[in-house]
């Protein structure tokens, strides 16, 4: 037998006992204890534990209002929330010991603060259910990580905007051929490309301000579905947590996930920006665009030939793409058709919302990186961005401002193209001799004129680009200033 058979054989052998009686902490009806394969099948704490700190700050808001309502005994209060610091200290520490009946990270703190506290921490759960602890938590651990999220989301920004800066300082400013269907269309700025990414990116964070503006409402209180007949205080928790607002309606507020769906879009949105960025520093880095090189800090190489410099972030920053799409997929599949109110399958939300936020701060740290530290080669984008044919559109619009109809003038200039093509002769040649056209016209073919014409605000040349750089400034500012 081959040790890959054995493994297997191995595991489909695995035992189906029942887990000792009394595990779960909602065994009270139950005759016989849960199995095991019930038990490896439901549990979510091998990927929910990272809620800790979240779970805690929620129970610690839902104990203070016991007792500020009457429900708890001050006594009673200090003990548990004084098992609750406590078993904060062990996560802290990484001391904390799970046992295997611990079925989620909600479960394991109680059984904790239970053991810690003594009869008081069997009051902890009053008024409450783990339907409405999740959710509390998990939109606690929502607000936080989306604010980090957001705030790489504005570093990568400003690592683009500090490199078009940059290409706009060199004399000349460094420019480029722009493309359509990655063919030459017309020379732009360097620090006009830059920018262009940069604005998608703002948008990102902005969407990201709007989903956290709407997730900040606290579920806590609304109990398993229906609230409780207990003179609960949800507004007193949900101010305790820093949440905005309370729930509205007990059935919405524990089985909503609109806000995981809505940030793991937020993130696949991020994610097909970061991928266009991607694939053009893939395109840039290659020999045969030559526009850019890649700090060694920032580059793999190949196992086997030795010459290889590769762009690898760029490529995973296109490749990890697929899974914030297929991260979203999965949340919307799974909340679709799901009856009111709480369903396991809403277990479901986090492992892709998790790794939806752990690859997206991955990426941009990535990028920042590789963008911050990489050369620009200011002379083959120059020289690509100087070619003849991107003057074209150009020369037809000096005959517009002759008196000539656009399509007219789009004829003509079409025409010197398809002759340069054909006799090999240069264009501005052509441009010289036609009637229509002449010196004046000829000159728009000397370095840099076409770039200089870009007048249109938010176009491409340096007529214009400082307003730009203003108005994205002024945007950057607004954003980081969002709560
Ligand atoms: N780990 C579960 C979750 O994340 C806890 C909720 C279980 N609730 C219940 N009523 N069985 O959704």
């Amino acid at each position: 037998m081959s040790l890959v058979e054995s493994l297997v054989e191995k595991e489909s052998a695995m035992s189906d006992k029942n887990v000792s009686k009394g595990a779960a902490l909602w065994h009270g009806r139950f005759d016989t204890s849960p199995a095991e394969s019930l038990v490896a099948y439901t549990e979510s704490l091998s990927f929910d534990k990272r809620l800790w700190a979240d779970d805690i700050a929620g129970s610690h808001a839902h104990v203070s209002m016991l007792v500020t309502v009457g429900i708890l005994t001050p006594a009673d209060g200090v003990a548990i929330l004084g098992a609750l610091d406590q078993v904060a200290e062990e996560f802290a520490a990484q001391e904390f010991i799970f046992e295997p009946t611990d079925e989620d990270i909600h479960t394991a703190i109680e059984r904790r603060v239970t053991q810690l506290a003594g009869e008081p921490g069997a009051r902890i759960h009053t008024g409450r259910s783990r339907n409405d602890q999740v959710a509390t938590a998990l939109r606690l651990w929502c607000k936080r990580e989306i604010r980090r999220v957001r705030t790489g989301v504005l570093d990568l920004v400003e690592v683009l905007d500090t490199r078009a800066d940059e290409a706009d300082a060199q004399v000349p400013p460094i420019r480029l051929p722009g493309y359509t269907h990655l063919q030459h269309a017309q020379p732009v700025l360097l620090s006009h490309h830059l920018r262009a990414h940069a604005w998608a990116l703002l948008r990102d964070a902005d969407r990201l301000g709007d989903a956290l503006a709407r997730l900040d409402v606290s579920p806590l209180g609304a109990g398993a579905l229906a609230g409780s007949s207990l003179p609960l205080d949800p507004q007193f928790s949900a101010t305790q947590m820093g949440f905005a607002s309370v729930f509205a309606n007990s059935l919405d507020a524990v089985s909503d996930r609109d806000f995981v769906a809505e940030i793991l879009f937020d993130i696949a949105l991020i994610g097909v920006h970061l991928s266009r960025i991607g694939e053009e520093w893939v395109l840039w880095t290659s020999a045969e665009f030559g526009f850019a090189s890649l700090d060694d800090a920032f580059a793999t190489g190949s196992s086997m030939l030795p010459q290889k410099k590769n762009a690898d972030i760029a490529e995973l920053a296109r490749g990890k793409t697929g899974r914030f799409i297929g991260n979203l997929t999965s949340v919307l599949s799974m909340l679709k058709g799901l009856p009111l109110a709480y369903n396991r399958d809403l277990q479901e939300d986090k492992e892709p919302l998790f790794d939806s936020v752990d690859q997206v701060l991955r990426a941009l740290l990535a990028l920042q990186g590789m963008i911050s530290t990489a050369t620009f080669n200011a002379s083959v984008m120059s020289s690509g961005a100087d070619a003849e044919a991107l003057v074209a559109t150009d020369v037809a619009e000096w005959l517009v401002h002759k008196g000539m109809p656009f399509r007219q003038a789009h004829g003509v200039v079409g025409a010197i193209v398809r002759d340069a093509i054909a006799t090999g002769r240069p264009m501005v040649e052509l441009v010289r001799e036609h009637s229509d056209l002449g010196d004046e016209a000829a000159q728009l073919f000397d370095t840099g004129v076409a770039l200089e014409r870009r007048s249109t605000s938010g176009g491409a040349g340096p007529l214009v680009s400082g307003e730009q750089r203003e108005r994205l400034h002024v945007r950057i500012q607004q954003l980081k200033a969002r709560s």
